[in-house]
């Protein structure tokens, strides 16, 4: 098997260069994406694949469940080092529907340690019960944690003292709040963008 994933590797880079001779020397030498994705670590939510973008063109940030927890040094150091260094002007937190992590965060089972990463999840949950018992179909009240946790994360992001620093030095960032389907392969903008301190407000719902 990893035979075969080394045979992919060698034609893949083989087909970079002859499409583009200069592709690797002029990626080696800096990067400079203009985006930031958080997204969940779920394999079939490739981030560069779903938007078309190439390698040096998305800086990416995986966990389970897309979380942006602000107590979490990982995160926080892509963060810091996405806005302060590289300069990122949009940042995508991106969820998806029939999330395994978000699932896990509500199913009353067990797990082990992801049960306490998933915790910013049941309070999301706790806080929204109204509106979540309110819809009668599992999958669509699933869906919809779905979107309140991604929209939760937008507020975790466009609250952090990283980009609040940013905006005050007058760097254009804007957060987003996406949700990809995993059934059509298309992404659903919830429409929760942030660009500065005054729009923060609205996202809390
Ligand atoms: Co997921």
């Amino acid at each position: 098997m990893l035979d075969d994933l080394k045979a992919n590797n060698r034609a893949w880079a083989k087909w970079r260069v002859e499409a583009d001779a200069g592709f690797f020397r002029r990626l080696e030498s800096q990067q400079a994406p203009q985006y930031l994705w958080i997204g969940c670590a779920d394999s079939r939510v490739p981030a560069n694949e779903i938007v078309g973008l190439d390698p040096g063109e998305l800086f990416v940030h995986r966990n389970v469940a897309n979380l942006a927890p602000p107590q979490d040094a990982n995160y926080l150091s892509v963060l810091q080092f996405a806005v302060d260094v590289i300069k990122v002007k949009h940042i995508l937190v991106v969820g998806h529907y029939g999330c395994g992590g978000v699932r896990a965060a509500v199913s009353g089972e067990r797990l082990g340690l992801v049960d306490h990463w998933l915790h910013p999840i049941r309070e999301v949950a706790h806080e929204h019960r109204h509106e979540l018992d309110a819809i009668p179909e599992d999958r669509a009240r699933h869906d919809r944690l779905c979107e309140l946790n991604v929209i939760r994360q937008v507020r975790n992001v466009a609250s952090d003292v990283f980009i609040h620093d940013a905006w005050a030095r007058g760097q254009d960032i804007s957060i987003h709040g996406w949700v990809y389907s995993l059934s059509d392969g298309l992404v659903n903008d919830l429409g929760v963008t942030v660009s500065g301190l005054d729009e923060i407000e609205r996202l809390h719902v």
